[in-house]
C-alpha cells in the first residue's frame, strides 16, 4: 500500500535568475500572474512557482483528499512534518524529498481561485456537423488560456528503481511503460494517480532513462486544438522563445502536443484531448520503437531525448 494516492498535480516549482522575463515568457505561454512578492511569481496559485536566483529545477507539488493523507505521508521516511503554507490559496503541505533530492509538496486544504475566462470553441465535425449551426466561428488571437498543469517528467538513471518510490510514496500506478532490449529493460513509465473507478489523465508523472538528471518537461493542458495553434502562432510571433517539438499527436496518452523553451532551456508543453483511465485498466507494456513514435507529426528531436534540466 501506498502512503498516499495523490489526486493531481498542483504545480511545478522553478527558479529563474529574472522574475520579469519569466513572467514574460509564461504570459506568452498562456498563464496568468496572481501574486508577486518579494521572492516569488505565481501565476494562478500554484500551477507554476518561480523563485528568484540561477535557473534551477526545485521540485512539484501534488494534491491529496484529506488532512488524513497528510498525517500519513508525515510518517514516512524522509518526510517533515505538517506545514501550513504560506503562499497564495494558503492550505497545508507535507514535504519530502525524493531520490534525486528535489523537494515533492504534498498539499490539502488550499483554496481555489475563481475560473478566468476561455474561448469557447465548438467544432462541426464527424458525426456533429451541426453544433454550430448558423453561428459563424471567429477566434480571437492571443497566447493560449492554460487550463491547468498537467504532467511532470523527470529524466534520470534506473528509471525503474525511481518510479517504485514514487508510486510506494504516491500512490502511482502505470499505465504505459516502455524498454529497449530485453524486457526488463524499462526505459520510460508513464504514470497516472490512482482514483479507483474515476477517470483521470493516461500520465500525470513521468520518469525516463536518460545521460542527465532533472526536468525534462512541464507539460500543461489547453481547452481545443484551436487554442493551442492560436498559442503556437503566438509564441512564435514572440520571435524569441525556441519551439522544441511539435505539433503531433502522442501514442502514448493520445494527447495533440506543441513543446516551447522558456528563456532558460526549460521545456514547457502545451496539449489537448487526452486519453483517460480509471484504476481498472492494467499496464500495458511496449518496445522503444513503437513507444515514442507519435500517431502523426515527427518523432521527438534528439536532443529532446536527452534533455534535462537539474
Ligand atoms: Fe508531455
Amino acid at each position: 500500500m501506498p502512503f498516499v494516492k495523490v489526486t493531481d498535480l498542483a504545480f511545478g516549482r522553478l527558479r529563474s535568475p529574472s522574475l520579469d522575463q519569466a513572467e514574460e515568457f509564461l504570459t506568452h505561454f498562456g498563464l496568468v500572474r496572481t501574486e508577486r512578492t518579494t521572492d516569488r511569481t505565481d501565476p494562478t496559485p500554484h500551477v507554476h512557482i518561480t523563485h528568484l536566483g540561477p535557473s534551477k529545477f526545485l521540485g512539484l507539488g501534488f494534491y491529496v483528499e484529506s488532512e488524513d493523507d497528510l498525517a500519513r505521508l508525515a510518517k514516512a521516511p524522509g518526510a517533515r512534518g505538517i506545514e501550513n503554507i504560506d503562499e497564495p490559496g494558503g492550505g497545508k503541505r507535507v514535504r519530502i524529498a525524493d531520490p534525486h533530492g528535489y523537494d515533492i509538496e504534498v498539499i490539502h486544504g488550499q483554496r481555489a481561485p475563481a475560473a478566468l475566462p476561455v474561448r469557447k470553441h465548438v467544432t462541426n465535425w464527424g458525426d456533429e456537423k451541426l453544433r454550430r449551426a448558423g453561428k459563424l466561428l471567429r477566434l480571437d488571437r492571443g497566447p493560449s488560456q492554460v487550463k491547468r498543469i498537467a504532467h511532470a517528467v523527470l529524466m534520470t538513471q534506473g528509471a525503474k528503481q525511481k518510479i517504485q518510490w514514487y508510486r510506494d510514496m504516491f500512490g502511482f500506478i502505470a499505465s504505459d511503460e516502455v524498454y529497449a532490449g530485453p524486457k526488463d529493460n524499462i526505459i520510460a513509465s508513464f504514470n497516472r494517480c490512482d482514483r479507483g473507478e474515476t477517470y483521470v489523465d493516461h500520465h500525470t508523472f513521468l520518469c525516463f532513462e536518460g545521460p542527465n538528471t532533472g526536468l525534462n518537461h512541464l507539460s500543461f493542458e489547453v481547452s481545443s486544438y484551436d487554442d493551442l495553434m492560436l498559442g503556437h502562432e503566438h509564441l512564435k510571433n514572440a520571435g524569441k522563445y525556441e519551439h522544441v517539438w511539435g505539433i503531433g499527436r502522442h501514442l502514448l496518452g493520445s494527447q495533440i502536443f506543441d513543446y516551447w523553451k522558456d528563456p532558460w532551456e526549460r521545456v514547457h508543453e502545451h496539449w489537448t484531448d487526452t486519453d483517460v483511465l480509471n484504476a481498472r485498466t492494467p499496464p500495458n507494456l511496449l518496445p522503444v520503437e513503437e513507444g515514442l513514435a507519435s500517431q502523426w507529426g515527427s518523432r521527438p528531436p534528439e536532443a529532446f531525448t536527452i534533455h534535462a534540466i537539474p
